[in-house]
């Protein structure tokens, strides 16, 4: 259970911390799973969208779209849909889709195939990044125990609410290990055995053309499928019970950085930076004290850590307020030990070598803005320096074909707006070189 202000909720995703070993197929049968799959099944496609859509589910992966939005996009009409489960998890902080396919794999598939019904399609294939080889064969084993007991593939023994046998299959798959293969679109030509380059869009992937073989595919992460079981075993009003207002029911935070405790939270939306850093986070390290927070790791805008911001609640629509995103929820935070010109220049070259070259703005750009940054940190910033690469990144925001380009100009225009002192003390000579303090990274909590 979740203890928030006194109240206990249950934790929704990550369950093994209230049953031990739900990862195998009997215990989490025992503990009433695949019961939201059978009551699906006796329900209509479009009841079940709807109670997803009621629940208010936001897309996890980043965006915060709605997810019974997205499946209601999908045609019904059409021979062959597909799902596909985004467990590509590369951004930068972000470390809770391994921790729900290591501890509770068949939620995930549940929700997978709950969704794979709702909007007919004929398979699901969970698209893992290349690293997680080890995740994936356990999760081969764990579907294979769920086929077994005819619960679904080419021998299913369940029916739909139309009376025809459940025979949707799951394949896992691995990526080589690229970041930009985690953006929709990039997932699906890797999927499909081509270079992980995004894609123009339209069409979209929901639509003919633009899914999985040209055919409409749901794209959803790992953490928001995990969420539909539950949703549709105790309906969509007990799920917007907890959060708050757009923002319902739980979300993984995965704190990293500068804190005592540093690891996944599950928490009700609506809990404060406060709260999860230093009541779950143990606060700052000794002597320390906290400087900056990227809310949703390197590619959402950087803040500074005020009174005002420790009392921000963490939801999707109070993040904009201090011109930031929540994202994938994978908050850093830094001390202040940490030189802003050099965090600005470290995920620069995150972005520059993840970026796929596909589009001139992105490829030139994240090259171009690395090059200065260097420059500035080796001491040999030039007077116009940080001009020029606000200017550099203020370009490639609204003409990069892909949201990484976005990503990549984020972290040097919202470092020079919210940190412009830092910059200011390099380039005009008084700092020379770098000088950073060792950092004294903590180790992560205890379960
Ligand atoms: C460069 C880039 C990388 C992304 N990486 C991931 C990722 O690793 N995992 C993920 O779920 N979504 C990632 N996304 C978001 C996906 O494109 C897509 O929005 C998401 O899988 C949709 O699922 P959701 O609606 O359940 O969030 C990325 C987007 C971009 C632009
Ligand atoms: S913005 Fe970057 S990652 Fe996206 S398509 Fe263009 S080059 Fe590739």
């Amino acid at each position: 259970m979740i203890t928030v202000g006194g109240k206990q909720i249950p934790n929704i995703i990550y369950r093994e911390k209230d049953i031990p070993n739900i990862r195998e197929f009997d215990v989490y049968v025992k503990n009433g799973g695949y019961e939201g799959l059978k009551k699906a099944l006796g329900m209509t496609r479009a009841t079940v969208i709807q109670e997803v859509k009621d629940s208010n589910l936001r897309g996890r992966g980043g965006a915060g779209f709605p997810a019974g939005v997205k499946w209601s996009f999908i045609p019904q009409n059409n021979a062959v849909n597909y799902v596909t489960v985004n467990a590509d998890e590369s951004e930068t902080g972000t470390f809770k889709d391994r921790q729900i396919m290591e501890n509770n794999p068949h939620q995930l598939i549940e929700g997978a195939l709950i969704c794979a019904y709702a909007v007919k399609a004929k398979a699901v294939y969970i698209y893992l990044r290349g690293e997680f080889w080890d995740v994936a064969h356990e999760l081969d084993k764990h579907i294979e125990a769920g086929r077994k007991a005819g619960l679904y593939g080419a021998n299913g023994t369940l029916k739909d609410a139309e009376g025809n046998p459940f025979t949707v299959e799951v394949y896992t798959h691995l990526g080589a290990g690229a970041y930009i293969c985690g953006e929709e679109s990039a997932l699906l030509n890797s999927l499909e055995g081509k270079l992980g380059q995004p894609r123009v869009r339209p069409p979209f992937p929901a639509q003919k053309g633009g899914g999985l073989y040209g055919e409409p595919t749901v794209v959803n992460n790992v953490e928001t499928l995990a969420n539909v079981p539950w949703i549709i075993t105790n309906g969509a009003a007990a799920y917007k019970g907890i959060g708050v207002g757009n923002s319902t029911g739980t979300k993984i935070f995965c704190l990293s950085g500068h804190v005592k405790r540093p690891a996944n939270y599950e928490l009700p939306f609506g809990v404060t930076f406060r709260e999860l850093l230093y009541e779950y986070g143990g606060g700052p390290l000794d002597g320390r004290t906290f400087k900056a927070i990227l809310p949703s790791g390197g590619s959402g805008p950087i803040i500074r850590v005020t009174d005002e911001l420790l009392d921000t609640p963490l939801t999707y629509e109070d993040l904009q307020k201090h011109n930031s995103i929540l994202g994938s929820a994978s908050v850093i935070v830094m001390d202040d030990t940490t030189d802003i010109v050099w965090v600005a220049s470290k995920v620069i070259k995150f972005f520059k070598h993840e970026s796929c070259g596909k589009c001139t703005p992105c490829r030139e750009g994240t090259y171009w803005l690395d090059k200065v940054l260097d420059r500035i940190l080796r001491g040999e910033g030039r007077a116009n320096d940080v001009d020029l690469i606000a200017n550099v990144a203020a370009n490639m925001k609204p003409t990069t074909l892909c949201a990484l380009g976005e990503f990549a100009a984020n972290p040097v225009i919202w470092t020079i707006k919210n940190f412009p002192e830092e910059f200011k003390a390099w380039v005009e000579g008084d700092r020379k070189g770098p000088q950073l303090a060792p950092m004294a990274l903590p180790s992560p909590a205890a379960d």
